[in-house]
């Protein structure tokens, strides 16, 4: 991929840079600024180089949201911003994209507020390469999506990619050649979307620990009871995957029941019981793995952290923020935690990718790449 760096005389020039600022958000308010804190970088490059700067993301499933928050947020890390709160595609957009100074960076509406956006529509793709000389890819969490303003738009112009998406890629792809022992830890929910990453790295690790609700189909693919807990709808594909001598589950788990939550062992769980976290004697497995380990990669929390049960998930950041072992984690929930307990520094890399992360570590390439390339 060719870097902005590669960019010849980029003073005047009009830049457009789509970037993921789909933070974790309630009522309006940030939760966590991790992704627009990535993409600093890259925006201030282009602003110290003269660049005239237009920013494109979107924001939720449905394009319903307004970035204006986010503006607020964006206004605190860059001089010379604003935003323009005019629909994505009209004409007031156009007048004050036609008015940008050298130096200037602005932010558009929502691209999904345009069905084209998701459709990956050509006409959109041209209506918004419009607005720009050059293209600039810096969200590496949105590059799994063929939609029009990752895939579409580079038909239209010259495309180059960030710094924070050539950092993802370059350390992403360290899992690719590791160093061994090696553990890799994985966990959230959606066990379908995962089985290939699983395959994959059960023979590249040394160790891969499930935890999360995807631990839960294990233990109902062995024959357990899982209560009430979270399971996939398909298990089948699980059983070949437990006589694996890798793969470890976890040994206690979090159960609640009727406001009341408590320890067991995994095939104790009762039918009216609802599995939560790991435990406290699973974390100390981890903790040993950990200390074993060369090169930990760890993507999604051990427990449902949404629900107020990151208990697990917390314990083992800090282990690995302890640990001399190199590290590399991933995953919207892991991310918002780490956040919280103002970690990051202490950690190795830590990707902005979730569905992206994953899928580039499974395949080695996402279609946001490819078309860079
Ligand atoms: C993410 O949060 O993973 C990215 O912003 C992609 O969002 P999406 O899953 O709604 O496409």
């Amino acid at each position: 991929m060719k870097s902005i760096k590669d960019i010849k005389n980029l003073s005047g020039k009009k830049v457009i840079v789509r970037v993921d600022f789909n933070v974790p958000m309630n009522n309006g308010k940030i939760l966590d600024d991790f992704r627009i804190e990535k993409a600093i970088p890259t925006i201030s490059f282009l602003q110290k180089k003269g660049a005239k700067v237009v920013l494109i993301s979107h924001l939720g499933k449905d394009g319903k949201e307004s970035l204006l928050p986010i503006a607020d947020k964006v206004k605190k890390y860059i001089k010379n911003f604003s935003f323009v709160s005019s629909p994505i595609l009209s004409e007031e957009t156009e007048r004050r994209l036609n008015l940008l100074k050298k130096g200037e960076v602005v932010l558009l509406e929502n691209l999904r507020s345009e069905q084209g956006e998701e459709k990956n529509s050509p006409s959109f793709a041209r209506s918004i390469s419009r607005y720009g000389d050059i293209y600039v890819n810096d969200a590496f969490s949105v590059s799994h999506r063929e939609h029009a303003s990752i895939v579409g738009i580079i038909k239209y112009l010259p495309g180059y990619a960030g710094l924070q998406l050539l950092e993802e890629v370059k350390m992403l792809s360290v899992a690719f050649n590791p160093k061994h022992p090696f553990l890799f830890i994985l966990g959230g929910v959606k066990f379908e979307t995962k089985i290939p990453l699983i395959k994959k790295y059960l023979k590249k690790a040394e160790n891969i620990f499930i935890g999360g609700a995807i631990a839960n189909d294990f233990f109902k693919a062995k024959g357990f009871e899982v209560g009430t807990s979270v399971v996939s709808e398909n298990v089948l594909q699980v059983k070949p995957l437990l006589r694996q001598k890798n793969l470890i589950l976890p040994t206690d788990v979090l159960v609640t029941k009727d406001n009341k939550k408590y320890f067991v062992k995994p095939d104790e769980v009762k039918i009216d019981e609802k599995i939560v976290d790991c435990g406290p004697e699973t974390i100390r497995v981890l903790e040993n793995l950990v200390k074993k380990s060369k090169f930990i990669l760890w993507n999604g929390p051990l427990g449902k952290y949404e629900g107020g049960f990151g208990g697990a998930t917390e314990d083992l950041i800090k282990i690995i923020a302890k640990s001399k072992t190199e590290n590399i984690l991933g995953g919207g929930d892991t991310v918002a935690i780490i956040s919280k307990l103002k970690l990051e520094k202490k950690l190795g890399f830590v990707s902005t990718g979730g569905g992206a992360t994953l899928d580039f570590l499974g395949k080695g390439m996402l279609p946001g790449i490819r078309v860079l390339k």
